[in-house]
């Protein structure tokens, strides 16, 4: 195993009708900034809900965060906080919601631009305390101290971490998660399953308590997802799938283990280019890059094809037929796309009316953006972002 540091100071409370929490949460004396997306927390009840909750607080809303959550429309919240004297933030949705509202607790203490936070990887010494309602089960966002924010004007999208941006507390109930249209919680359940592929599925160091509980995490998204779309109406299954995404991101199972992230950052730029939702860029990219990685990820492809897809074949310790242990790993990467596509997510570029004409842009973004050597051992150069980009097609 690696060495590690782990530190995730983030108050979980799971359970149907815990919004009501959020009275003893947020101290009285807070101003609160209420942080949401384009209106679907007032159609589920979700809205209601808080301000019930807090109808003793002073609140201030700043709602319409967009999907892929935009630095031209979250430089207004900095703006509002400054101006309002807000003290305390409370994100209420998805990952774009609880992202943006990082951004926001972030840049209020920043004094020069603050896309610096993002594009030059500025130091943040200091955040607004946050608080998150999760409304869609996905992203991790509210376990963890990652966020990702888009550029319009120059269409780029990256990431930034601080510890000063981990949630307080964050609210899970997973009934708020009803109200999700089908693709979004194939979305999300597509995005969990991707990162937890990404500090996974890379080469061995021993560390089996590691690879089991990603492996369960991998089985419970496989198998309740399907169900979800199945039995819209099943709390269980809902709690199942929420649990599981916030344990996919909140870096418990990536200690001491390497990790991977190039799905995520080539799908960042197809995303930031072409529109797509995080989750099918993602599962756009996956099969094809780990095809092209399929020598280096071999043992994990294998552990991973026996231990999580059951797969039938003889024991992976035997060196004998090499060609049978190819056609392993080939039939493991195939049955993780038909994951993706019996999710209802499309897995190639084509399915999205995207050709080859758009991959020379995405190449120069990534060059640009310095991301020229990808994965777990740097081994992914711009030559296999463009075989990868090309397999997609
Ligand atoms: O905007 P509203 O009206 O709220 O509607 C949203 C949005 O249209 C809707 N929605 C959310 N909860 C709902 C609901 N509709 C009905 N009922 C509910 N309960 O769903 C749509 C998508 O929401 P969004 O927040 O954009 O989705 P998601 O949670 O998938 O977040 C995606 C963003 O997170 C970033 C992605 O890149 C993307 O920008 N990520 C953040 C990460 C992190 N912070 O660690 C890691 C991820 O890899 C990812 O990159
Ligand atoms: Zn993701």
């Amino acid at each position: 195993m690696l060495d590690f540091n782990f530190l995730n100071p983030v108050k979980i409370i799971f359970g149907k009708g815990k919004i009501a929490r959020l009275s003893k949460e947020i101290l009285r004396k807070h101003k609160i900034l209420m942080v949401y997306g384009g209106g679907s927390i007032k159609r589920n009840g979700v809205y209601q809900q808080v301000r019930e909750a807090l109808i003793e607080h002073q609140i201030v809303e700043f709602p319409g965060v967009e999907s892929n959550p935009k630095y031209e429309t979250l430089v207004k919240g900095i703006e509002l906080v400054r101006k309002e004297k807000i003290d305390f933030i409370l994100a209420v949705g998805g990952g774009s919601v609880i992202d943006g509202s990082k951004f926001i607790a972030a840049g209020a203490f920043y004094d020069k631009d603050p896309w610096d936070i993002v594009s030059k990887h500025a130091k943040i010494q200091k955040a607004l305390p946050l608080g998150t309602v999760l409304t869609l089960p996905a992203t991790g966002s509210e376990m963890n101290a990652n966020s990702v924010i888009s550029r319009r004007d120059s269409q780029e999208k990256l990431a930034f971490h601080s510890v000063h941006i981990f949630p307080q507390f964050s609210i899970l109930d997973p009934s708020v998660t009803f109200s999700l249209p089908s693709e979004q919680i194939a979305n999300g359940v597509v995005d969990a399953f991707v990162h937890v592929m990404e500090q996974y599925l890379t080469y061995p160091v021993n560390a089996p308590l590691q690879d089991r509980m990603a492996e369960a995490i991998l089985i419970t998204l496989m198998e309740e997802g399907p169900k979800a779309l199945l039995s819209p109406q099943d709390y269980d299954t809902r709690a199942n799938i929420m649990w599981s995404a916030t344990m996919a991101l909140n870096h418990l199972i990536g200690v001491g283990v390497p990790s991977d992230w190039s799905t995520h950052t080539m799908s960042h730029e197809l995303t930031a280019s072409c529109g797509l939702d995080h989750a099918r860029s993602l599962a756009i990219i996956f099969p094809s890059l780990v095809y092209f990685q399929r020598k280096e990820k071999r043992a994990k492809i294998l552990q991973y094809a026996e231990r999580v897809l059951r797969l039938p074949f003889p024991s992976i310790s035997s060196d004998g037929d090499q060609d049978k242990m190819d056609s392993i790993v080939e039939l493991a990467i195939e049955r993780t796309r038909q994951f993706f596509e019996g999710m209802g997510i499309k897995t190639r570029l084509r399915d999205y009316a995207i050709n080859e004409s758009a991959i020379p842009s995405l190449l120069e973004k990534l060059e640009g953006h310095g991301m020229v050597k990808l994965g777990e051992r740097g081994s992914i150069t711009l030559d296999t972002c463009k075989q990868i980009l090309e397999r997609s097609l």
